[in-house]
Protein backbone atom coordinates (compact mmCIF):
# COMPACT_ATOMS: atom_id res chain seq x y z
CA UNK A 1 0.00 0.00 0.00
CA UNK A 2 1.37 3.50 -1.03
CA UNK A 3 1.30 6.09 1.84
CA UNK A 4 -0.78 9.15 0.86
CA UNK A 5 0.99 12.03 -0.15
CA UNK A 6 0.34 14.93 2.07
CA UNK A 7 1.04 18.80 1.27
CA UNK A 8 4.04 19.59 3.40
CA UNK A 9 7.08 22.15 2.76
CA UNK A 10 9.01 20.24 0.46
CA UNK A 11 5.80 20.64 -2.13
CA UNK A 12 5.34 24.50 -1.43
CA UNK A 13 6.74 25.31 -4.44
CA UNK A 14 3.35 24.22 -6.79
CA UNK A 15 1.75 27.31 -8.71
CA UNK A 16 1.36 30.27 -6.19
CA UNK A 17 -2.78 30.88 -5.51
CA UNK A 18 -2.90 34.89 -6.30
CA UNK A 19 -4.82 37.13 -4.65
CA UNK A 20 -6.77 40.33 -5.94
CA UNK A 21 -7.54 42.13 -2.56
CA UNK A 22 -10.17 44.32 -2.35
CA UNK A 23 -10.87 46.82 0.80
CA UNK A 24 -7.54 47.68 2.53
CA UNK A 25 -9.54 48.50 5.66
CA UNK A 26 -9.29 46.46 9.69
CA UNK A 27 -10.60 42.90 7.36
CA UNK A 28 -8.01 43.89 4.50
CA UNK A 29 -5.04 44.70 6.39
CA UNK A 30 -5.43 41.98 8.46
CA UNK A 31 -5.35 39.61 5.57
CA UNK A 32 -2.07 41.11 4.11
CA UNK A 33 -0.42 40.73 7.22
CA UNK A 34 -1.51 36.77 7.86
CA UNK A 35 -0.31 36.31 4.27
CA UNK A 36 3.00 38.26 4.82
CA UNK A 37 3.97 36.88 8.27
CA UNK A 38 2.66 33.03 7.90
CA UNK A 39 4.24 33.06 4.17
CA UNK A 40 5.78 29.49 5.24
CA UNK A 41 3.33 28.06 7.46
CA UNK A 42 0.52 28.59 4.85
CA UNK A 43 2.20 26.90 1.78
CA UNK A 44 3.34 24.03 3.81
CA UNK A 45 -0.29 23.41 4.55
CA UNK A 46 -1.47 24.47 1.43
CA UNK A 47 0.91 22.86 -0.64
CA UNK A 48 2.01 25.85 -2.75
CA UNK A 49 2.52 29.46 -1.68
CA UNK A 50 -0.63 32.34 -1.40
CA UNK A 51 0.67 35.42 -2.05
CA UNK A 52 -1.24 39.25 -2.95
CA UNK A 53 -0.76 40.29 -6.28
CA UNK A 54 -2.97 43.06 -6.39
CA UNK A 55 -4.74 45.35 -4.14
CA UNK A 56 -7.76 48.03 -4.48
CA UNK A 57 -9.43 50.60 -1.56
CA UNK A 58 -10.50 53.56 -2.45
CA UNK A 59 -7.46 56.13 -1.11
CA UNK A 60 -4.44 55.38 -2.03
CA UNK A 61 -2.71 57.55 -0.20
CA UNK A 62 -3.98 56.47 3.01
CA UNK A 63 -1.63 55.58 5.67
CA UNK A 64 -2.30 52.14 6.16
CA UNK A 65 -0.63 49.38 9.08
CA UNK A 66 0.98 46.94 6.06
CA UNK A 67 3.82 47.42 3.60
CA UNK A 68 1.78 47.10 0.60
CA UNK A 69 4.78 48.22 -1.43
CA UNK A 70 5.01 44.47 -3.44
CA UNK A 71 1.34 44.97 -5.02
CA UNK A 72 0.31 46.05 -7.64
CA UNK A 73 -2.65 48.81 -7.11
CA UNK A 74 -6.09 49.30 -8.78
CA UNK A 75 -8.24 52.34 -8.76
CA UNK A 76 -11.13 50.91 -9.89
CA UNK A 77 -11.48 47.32 -7.28
CA UNK A 78 -13.60 45.78 -10.25
CA UNK A 79 -10.56 45.52 -12.64
CA UNK A 80 -9.04 43.13 -9.96
CA UNK A 81 -11.28 40.40 -11.38
CA UNK A 82 -10.25 41.01 -15.03
CA UNK A 83 -6.27 41.05 -14.23
CA UNK A 84 -4.10 37.44 -15.53
CA UNK A 85 -1.87 37.62 -12.46
CA UNK A 86 -5.19 37.39 -10.00
CA UNK A 87 -6.92 33.99 -9.05
CA UNK A 88 -8.82 34.60 -6.38
CA UNK A 89 -10.87 37.59 -5.49
CA UNK A 90 -11.20 38.51 -1.85
CA UNK A 91 -13.83 40.94 -1.38
CA UNK A 92 -13.72 43.10 2.07
CA UNK A 93 -14.85 46.46 0.75
CA UNK A 94 -18.32 45.95 2.55
CA UNK A 95 -21.96 46.86 1.12
CA UNK A 96 -24.87 44.76 -0.36
CA UNK A 97 -24.93 46.96 -3.37
CA UNK A 98 -21.80 48.97 -5.56
CA UNK A 99 -18.62 47.88 -6.11
CA UNK A 100 -19.01 44.47 -3.75
CA UNK A 101 -22.00 43.35 -5.93
CA UNK A 102 -20.21 44.46 -9.10
CA UNK A 103 -16.48 43.04 -8.30
CA UNK A 104 -18.48 39.69 -7.08
CA UNK A 105 -20.49 39.72 -10.59
CA UNK A 106 -17.21 40.83 -12.60
CA UNK A 107 -15.37 37.70 -10.88
CA UNK A 108 -17.81 35.42 -11.70
CA UNK A 109 -18.18 36.70 -15.54
CA UNK A 110 -13.92 36.26 -15.26
CA UNK A 111 -14.14 32.46 -13.91
CA UNK A 112 -12.34 33.61 -10.96
CA UNK A 113 -13.13 32.49 -7.38
CA UNK A 114 -14.08 34.62 -4.65
CA UNK A 115 -13.66 35.01 -1.08
CA UNK A 116 -15.52 37.61 1.07
CA UNK A 117 -16.29 38.71 4.35
CA UNK A 118 -19.30 40.57 3.16
CA UNK A 119 -22.58 39.44 5.44
CA UNK A 120 -25.07 41.94 3.42
CA UNK A 121 -24.22 41.17 0.34
CA UNK A 122 -24.84 37.73 0.47
CA UNK A 123 -27.74 38.08 2.70
CA UNK A 124 -29.42 40.14 -0.14
CA UNK A 125 -28.28 38.51 -3.79
CA UNK A 126 -26.62 35.29 -2.29
CA UNK A 127 -28.82 33.08 -3.86
CA UNK A 128 -28.18 34.48 -7.90
CA UNK A 129 -24.72 35.23 -7.14
CA UNK A 130 -24.34 31.56 -5.76
CA UNK A 131 -26.04 29.94 -8.96
CA UNK A 132 -23.94 32.28 -11.15
CA UNK A 133 -20.91 31.46 -9.41
CA UNK A 134 -21.99 27.41 -9.67
CA UNK A 135 -22.51 28.20 -13.61
CA UNK A 136 -19.67 29.58 -14.33
CA UNK A 137 -17.14 27.11 -12.50
CA UNK A 138 -16.70 29.38 -9.69
CA UNK A 139 -16.71 28.76 -5.98
CA UNK A 140 -18.22 31.53 -3.66
CA UNK A 141 -16.48 31.24 0.11
CA UNK A 142 -17.75 33.51 3.27
CA UNK A 143 -16.64 32.00 6.34
CA UNK A 144 -15.82 35.61 7.69
CA UNK A 145 -19.13 37.28 7.10
CA UNK A 146 -20.70 34.80 10.18
CA UNK A 147 -19.66 35.14 13.42
CA UNK A 148 -15.93 36.40 12.50
CA UNK A 149 -13.12 34.16 13.83
CA UNK A 150 -15.93 31.14 14.90
CA UNK A 151 -15.33 28.59 11.46
CA UNK A 152 -19.25 27.86 11.95
CA UNK A 153 -19.53 27.45 8.05
CA UNK A 154 -17.26 24.63 7.65
CA UNK A 155 -18.47 23.05 10.53
CA UNK A 156 -21.89 22.84 9.52
CA UNK A 157 -21.19 22.66 5.40
CA UNK A 158 -18.37 20.05 6.03
CA UNK A 159 -18.51 18.06 9.80
CA UNK A 160 -21.84 17.66 10.49
CA UNK A 161 -23.26 17.35 6.54
CA UNK A 162 -24.05 13.74 8.12
CA UNK A 163 -26.38 15.40 9.97
CA UNK A 164 -29.78 16.45 9.45
CA UNK A 165 -30.03 20.06 11.40
CA UNK A 166 -32.54 20.53 13.55
CA UNK A 167 -32.03 23.70 14.51
CA UNK A 168 -29.63 26.65 14.64
CA UNK A 169 -29.08 29.56 17.53
CA UNK A 170 -26.57 31.95 18.19
CA UNK A 171 -25.51 35.25 19.57
CA UNK A 172 -23.87 37.11 16.36
CA UNK A 173 -23.70 40.44 17.35
CA UNK A 174 -20.67 41.28 19.38
CA UNK A 175 -22.04 44.67 19.46
CA UNK A 176 -25.24 43.85 20.91
CA UNK A 177 -24.01 41.66 23.39
CA UNK A 178 -21.29 44.13 24.62
CA UNK A 179 -23.89 46.57 24.90
CA UNK A 180 -26.65 43.83 27.04
CA UNK A 181 -23.87 42.31 29.19
CA UNK A 182 -22.44 46.43 29.97
CA UNK A 183 -25.76 47.50 30.99
CA UNK A 184 -26.52 44.31 33.26
CA UNK A 185 -23.05 44.35 34.86
CA UNK A 186 -22.79 48.18 35.81
CA UNK A 187 -26.02 48.92 36.16
CA UNK A 188 -27.13 51.64 33.22
CA UNK A 189 -29.78 52.25 30.64
CA UNK A 190 -29.48 51.45 27.15
CA UNK A 191 -28.72 55.04 25.99
CA UNK A 192 -25.86 55.07 28.16
CA UNK A 193 -24.19 52.38 27.08
CA UNK A 194 -25.18 52.42 23.35
CA UNK A 195 -23.29 55.99 23.69
CA UNK A 196 -19.81 54.53 25.00
CA UNK A 197 -20.20 51.73 22.70
CA UNK A 198 -20.45 54.56 20.09
CA UNK A 199 -17.18 56.45 21.80
CA UNK A 200 -15.24 52.63 21.64
CA UNK A 201 -15.61 52.43 18.20
CA UNK A 202 -17.46 49.50 18.58
CA UNK A 203 -20.97 50.25 16.02
CA UNK A 204 -21.02 50.52 12.44
CA UNK A 205 -21.12 53.57 10.35
CA UNK A 206 -25.31 52.97 10.49
CA UNK A 207 -25.76 51.66 14.04
CA UNK A 208 -29.13 50.10 12.63
CA UNK A 209 -27.33 47.64 11.67
CA UNK A 210 -26.30 46.31 15.14
CA UNK A 211 -29.01 47.51 17.50
CA UNK A 212 -31.41 46.74 15.15
CA UNK A 213 -30.39 43.29 14.63
CA UNK A 214 -29.87 43.72 10.82
CA UNK A 215 -26.26 42.53 10.89
CA UNK A 216 -27.04 39.62 12.61
CA UNK A 217 -30.15 38.34 10.97
CA UNK A 218 -27.99 38.86 7.39
CA UNK A 219 -26.04 36.37 9.44
CA UNK A 220 -28.65 33.73 10.23
CA UNK A 221 -30.19 33.68 7.20
CA UNK A 222 -26.86 32.30 5.46
CA UNK A 223 -26.64 29.96 8.23
CA UNK A 224 -30.25 28.35 7.60
CA UNK A 225 -29.82 28.73 3.87
CA UNK A 226 -26.82 25.88 4.86
CA UNK A 227 -28.64 24.10 7.47
CA UNK A 228 -32.21 23.52 5.67
CA UNK A 229 -31.42 23.61 2.29
CA UNK A 230 -33.17 27.11 1.73
CA UNK A 231 -32.49 30.17 -0.71
CA UNK A 232 -31.32 32.83 1.60
CA UNK A 233 -34.47 34.42 2.82
CA UNK A 234 -33.23 37.42 4.99
CA UNK A 235 -36.68 38.95 4.35
CA UNK A 236 -38.34 36.45 6.24
CA UNK A 237 -36.46 36.83 9.17
CA UNK A 238 -38.07 38.51 12.06
CA UNK A 239 -35.87 40.99 12.93
CA UNK A 240 -36.49 42.96 16.33
CA UNK A 241 -33.49 45.09 18.18
CA UNK A 242 -32.35 45.70 21.31
CA UNK A 243 -33.15 49.48 21.60
CA UNK A 244 -36.72 48.80 23.71
CA UNK A 245 -34.61 46.34 26.21
CA UNK A 246 -34.62 48.15 29.61
CA UNK A 247 -32.40 47.80 32.47
CA UNK A 248 -35.48 47.01 34.58
CA UNK A 249 -36.18 43.88 33.02
CA UNK A 250 -32.10 42.91 32.74
CA UNK A 251 -32.24 43.31 36.18
CA UNK A 252 -35.53 41.53 37.30
CA UNK A 253 -34.64 38.52 34.38
CA UNK A 254 -31.48 38.33 36.50
CA UNK A 255 -33.45 38.38 39.78
CA UNK A 256 -35.51 35.06 38.44
CA UNK A 257 -32.26 33.29 36.91
CA UNK A 258 -32.55 35.11 32.91
CA UNK A 259 -29.99 36.81 30.61
CA UNK A 260 -31.22 38.66 27.98
CA UNK A 261 -29.68 38.52 24.89
CA UNK A 262 -30.29 39.46 21.14
CA UNK A 263 -30.39 35.41 19.93
CA UNK A 264 -30.95 34.36 16.44
CA UNK A 265 -32.99 30.99 16.07
CA UNK A 266 -33.71 28.71 13.13
CA UNK A 267 -35.58 26.05 12.62
CA UNK A 268 -38.08 23.96 10.44
CA UNK A 269 -40.88 22.68 11.45
CA UNK A 270 -44.10 21.59 9.95
CA UNK A 271 -45.00 25.31 9.95
CA UNK A 272 -42.00 26.02 7.48
CA UNK A 273 -38.57 27.69 8.49
CA UNK A 274 -38.72 30.09 11.47
CA UNK A 275 -36.08 32.59 11.79
CA UNK A 276 -36.03 35.28 14.38
CA UNK A 277 -33.13 37.39 15.48
CA UNK A 278 -34.85 39.03 18.78
CA UNK A 279 -34.19 40.02 22.28
CA UNK A 280 -35.06 36.45 24.25
CA UNK A 281 -34.70 35.19 27.95
CA UNK A 282 -32.23 32.46 28.43
CA UNK A 283 -31.10 30.63 31.13
CA UNK A 284 -28.13 32.24 33.35
CA UNK A 285 -26.35 29.63 33.81
CA UNK A 286 -26.61 28.15 29.76
CA UNK A 287 -23.33 28.86 27.30
CA UNK A 288 -25.28 31.31 26.16
CA UNK A 289 -26.94 33.21 29.41
CA UNK A 290 -22.59 33.07 30.19
CA UNK A 291 -21.22 34.76 27.28
CA UNK A 292 -20.24 37.86 28.04
CA UNK A 293 -18.65 41.34 26.60
CA UNK A 294 -18.37 41.34 22.12
CA UNK A 295 -17.69 37.99 22.42
CA UNK A 296 -19.71 35.30 19.76
CA UNK A 297 -21.79 32.28 20.15
CA UNK A 298 -22.70 29.63 17.69
CA UNK A 299 -24.74 26.63 18.82
CA UNK A 300 -25.78 23.83 16.24
CA UNK A 301 -28.15 20.66 16.76
CA UNK A 302 -28.27 17.99 14.78
CA UNK A 303 -30.12 14.63 15.07
CA UNK A 304 -26.90 12.46 15.12
CA UNK A 305 -24.50 15.10 16.88
CA UNK A 306 -26.96 16.36 19.17
CA UNK A 307 -25.49 19.90 20.14
CA UNK A 308 -22.25 21.76 19.61
CA UNK A 309 -21.55 25.37 20.90
CA UNK A 310 -18.95 26.91 19.96
CA UNK A 311 -17.40 30.55 21.49
CA UNK A 312 -15.34 32.88 19.66
CA UNK A 313 -14.64 36.67 18.61
CA UNK A 314 -17.08 37.29 16.18
CA UNK A 315 -14.77 40.36 14.41
CA UNK A 316 -11.78 42.22 14.49
CA UNK A 317 -8.72 42.20 12.33
CA UNK A 318 -7.16 39.20 13.35
CA UNK A 319 -10.22 36.88 13.81
CA UNK A 320 -12.31 37.63 10.44
CA UNK A 321 -8.91 37.95 8.36
CA UNK A 322 -8.11 34.34 10.14
CA UNK A 323 -11.27 33.09 8.76
CA UNK A 324 -10.80 34.81 5.07
CA UNK A 325 -7.79 32.72 5.36
CA UNK A 326 -9.01 29.62 6.30
CA UNK A 327 -11.20 29.99 3.09
CA UNK A 328 -8.22 30.82 0.77
CA UNK A 329 -6.36 28.13 2.05
CA UNK A 330 -8.89 25.95 1.03
CA UNK A 331 -8.73 26.82 -2.35
CA UNK A 332 -5.39 26.48 -2.80
CA UNK A 333 -5.87 23.06 -1.42
CA UNK A 334 -8.04 22.59 -4.22
CA UNK A 335 -11.25 22.72 -1.95
CA UNK A 336 -14.43 22.94 -3.99
CA UNK A 337 -17.84 23.17 -2.13
CA UNK A 338 -20.98 24.46 -3.34
CA UNK A 339 -21.73 28.31 -1.81
CA UNK A 340 -24.48 26.86 0.83
CA UNK A 341 -23.26 22.73 0.93
CA UNK A 342 -24.91 21.86 -1.67
CA UNK A 343 -25.53 22.48 -5.72
CA UNK A 344 -27.21 26.35 -5.84
CA UNK A 345 -30.12 24.95 -8.40
CA UNK A 346 -31.33 22.26 -6.16
CA UNK A 347 -31.96 24.99 -2.67
CA UNK A 348 -35.67 25.19 -2.29
CA UNK A 349 -37.52 28.12 -1.79
CA UNK A 350 -37.89 29.36 2.11
CA UNK A 351 -41.70 28.68 3.51
CA UNK A 352 -42.00 30.83 6.04
CA UNK A 353 -43.67 29.71 9.03
CA UNK A 354 -46.99 31.42 9.91
CA UNK A 355 -46.33 31.29 13.43
CA UNK A 356 -43.31 30.51 15.73
CA UNK A 357 -42.78 27.51 17.55
CA UNK A 358 -44.64 28.11 21.16
CA UNK A 359 -42.75 28.58 23.58
CA UNK A 360 -42.46 29.72 27.46
CA UNK A 361 -42.50 33.87 28.08
CA UNK A 362 -41.49 36.51 30.43
CA UNK A 363 -44.20 39.06 30.80
CA UNK A 364 -43.89 42.46 33.09
CA UNK A 365 -46.44 45.09 33.90
CA UNK A 366 -47.46 47.75 36.39
CA UNK A 367 -50.61 46.98 37.72
CA UNK A 368 -52.77 49.36 40.41
CA UNK A 369 -52.54 47.36 43.19
CA UNK A 370 -56.01 47.16 44.63
CA UNK A 371 -58.03 43.98 45.31
CA UNK A 372 -58.83 41.86 42.02
CA UNK A 373 -56.45 43.01 39.61
CA UNK A 374 -53.76 40.33 39.56
CA UNK A 375 -57.17 37.78 39.52
CA UNK A 376 -57.69 40.16 35.97
CA UNK A 377 -54.67 39.74 34.36
CA UNK A 378 -54.74 35.94 35.24
CA UNK A 379 -58.22 35.68 33.65
CA UNK A 380 -57.09 37.58 30.49
CA UNK A 381 -53.99 35.03 29.94
CA UNK A 382 -56.59 32.00 31.29
CA UNK A 383 -59.12 32.84 28.42
CA UNK A 384 -55.99 33.22 25.67
CA UNK A 385 -54.82 29.78 27.19
CA UNK A 386 -52.19 30.25 28.15
CA UNK A 387 -50.48 28.73 31.68
CA UNK A 388 -49.14 30.71 34.28
CA UNK A 389 -45.36 28.31 35.33
CA UNK A 390 -44.27 31.80 37.79
CA UNK A 391 -45.82 34.68 39.13
CA UNK A 392 -43.98 37.31 41.44
CA UNK A 393 -45.28 40.72 42.54
CA UNK A 394 -42.56 43.09 43.40
CA UNK A 395 -44.70 46.18 45.57
CA UNK A 396 -43.01 49.97 45.51
CA UNK A 397 -43.26 50.98 48.88
CA UNK A 398 -41.77 54.03 48.79
CA UNK A 399 -44.04 55.75 45.90
CA UNK A 400 -46.93 57.78 46.39
CA UNK A 401 -49.25 55.31 44.36
CA UNK A 402 -50.07 52.18 45.03
CA UNK A 403 -48.56 49.91 42.04
CA UNK A 404 -47.05 46.89 41.85
CA UNK A 405 -44.70 45.28 39.22
CA UNK A 406 -45.70 42.18 38.48
CA UNK A 407 -43.57 39.64 36.76
CA UNK A 408 -45.07 36.13 35.24
CA UNK A 409 -43.32 33.36 33.60
CA UNK A 410 -45.93 31.34 31.25
CA UNK A 411 -45.97 27.20 30.42
CA UNK A 412 -45.25 27.37 26.45
CA UNK A 413 -47.75 29.51 24.61
CA UNK A 414 -48.31 30.86 21.18
CA UNK A 415 -46.84 33.67 20.47
CA UNK A 416 -50.08 34.85 18.64
CA UNK A 417 -51.77 33.70 22.58
CA UNK A 418 -49.18 36.22 23.87
CA UNK A 419 -50.10 38.84 21.66
CA UNK A 420 -54.12 38.29 22.54
CA UNK A 421 -53.36 38.21 25.97
CA UNK A 422 -51.78 41.48 25.92
CA UNK A 423 -54.54 43.21 24.05
CA UNK A 424 -57.03 41.56 26.97
CA UNK A 425 -54.66 43.44 29.83
CA UNK A 426 -55.26 46.80 27.73
CA UNK A 427 -59.20 46.20 28.52
CA UNK A 428 -58.67 45.24 32.47
CA UNK A 429 -58.32 48.53 33.82
CA UNK A 430 -55.82 47.80 36.05
CA UNK A 431 -52.19 48.32 34.11
CA UNK A 432 -50.47 51.28 34.24
CA UNK A 433 -48.27 51.92 31.17
CA UNK A 434 -47.51 48.85 28.58
CA UNK A 435 -46.89 45.57 30.03
CA UNK A 436 -43.81 43.92 28.24
CA UNK A 437 -43.59 40.26 26.92
CA UNK A 438 -40.02 38.23 26.31
CA UNK A 439 -39.65 35.06 24.69
CA UNK A 440 -38.00 32.77 26.93
CA UNK A 441 -35.76 30.48 24.33
CA UNK A 442 -34.94 26.92 25.61
CA UNK A 443 -31.53 26.57 24.89
P1 LIG B 1 -13.51 48.98 6.61
O1 LIG B 1 -12.50 48.99 7.68
O2 LIG B 1 -14.49 50.09 6.51
O3 LIG B 1 -12.71 48.88 5.23
C1 LIG B 1 -13.36 48.93 3.98
C2 LIG B 1 -12.30 49.00 2.91
O4 LIG B 1 -12.95 48.96 1.65
C3 LIG B 1 -11.46 50.26 2.97
O5 LIG B 1 -10.14 49.98 2.67
C4 LIG B 1 -12.05 51.13 1.87
O6 LIG B 1 -11.12 51.99 1.26
C5 LIG B 1 -12.50 50.07 0.89
N1 LIG B 1 -13.61 50.53 0.07
C6 LIG B 1 -14.82 50.90 0.50
N2 LIG B 1 -15.55 51.31 -0.54
C7 LIG B 1 -14.77 51.20 -1.62
C8 LIG B 1 -14.93 51.49 -2.99
N3 LIG B 1 -16.07 52.00 -3.44
N4 LIG B 1 -13.91 51.25 -3.83
C9 LIG B 1 -12.75 50.76 -3.38
N5 LIG B 1 -12.52 50.47 -2.09
C10 LIG B 1 -13.53 50.69 -1.23
O7 LIG B 1 -14.37 47.64 6.62
P2 LIG B 1 -14.01 46.28 7.37
O8 LIG B 1 -14.36 46.41 8.79
O9 LIG B 1 -12.66 45.85 6.98
O10 LIG B 1 -15.12 45.30 6.74
C11 LIG B 1 -14.99 44.80 5.42
C12 LIG B 1 -16.06 43.72 5.22
O11 LIG B 1 -15.89 42.70 6.18
C13 LIG B 1 -17.51 44.19 5.39
O12 LIG B 1 -18.33 43.48 4.50
C14 LIG B 1 -17.83 43.82 6.82
O13 LIG B 1 -19.21 43.63 7.05
C15 LIG B 1 -17.08 42.51 6.92
N6 LIG B 1 -16.74 42.12 8.28
C16 LIG B 1 -16.02 42.94 9.08
C17 LIG B 1 -15.68 42.57 10.35
C18 LIG B 1 -14.86 43.45 11.26
O14 LIG B 1 -14.57 43.03 12.39
N7 LIG B 1 -14.45 44.62 10.82
C19 LIG B 1 -16.10 41.31 10.84
C20 LIG B 1 -16.81 40.46 10.00
C21 LIG B 1 -17.13 40.88 8.72
P3 LIG B 1 -10.36 53.17 2.06
O15 LIG B 1 -9.56 52.50 3.11
O16 LIG B 1 -9.51 53.81 1.03
O17 LIG B 1 -11.44 54.04 2.59
N1 LIG C 1 -20.83 44.88 13.91
C1 LIG C 1 -20.51 43.48 13.96
C2 LIG C 1 -20.57 43.04 15.42
C3 LIG C 1 -19.15 43.26 13.37
O1 LIG C 1 -20.69 43.88 16.33
O2 LIG C 1 -20.55 41.85 15.69
C4 LIG C 1 -18.94 41.90 12.80
O3 LIG C 1 -19.87 41.54 11.86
Amino acid sequence: MTAARLPDATQATGTPLRIGLAGLGTVGIGVVKIVQRHADLIAARAGRPVVITAVSARDKSKNRDADLSAYAWETDPIALAARDDVDVVVEVMGGHEGPARALTEAAIAAGKDIVTANKALLAHHGHGLALAAEAAGCVIRFEAAVAGGIPVIKVLTEGLAGNRITRVMGVMNGTCNYILTRMQSAGLPYETVFEEARQLGYLEADPNLDVGGIDAGHKLSLLSAIAFGTQVAFDHVELEGIGSVSIDDITLADDMGYHIKLLGVAQMSGRGLEQRMTPCLVPADSPLGQLQGGTNMVVLEGDSVGQIVMRGPGAGEGPTASAVMGDVIDLARGLRLSTFGRPAASLVAAVPAKSATPAPYYLRMTLLDKPGALAKIATALGDAGISIDQMRQINQPNTQDEKAIVLIVTHKAAPADISHALQSFAMTGVLVGAPVAIRIEEV
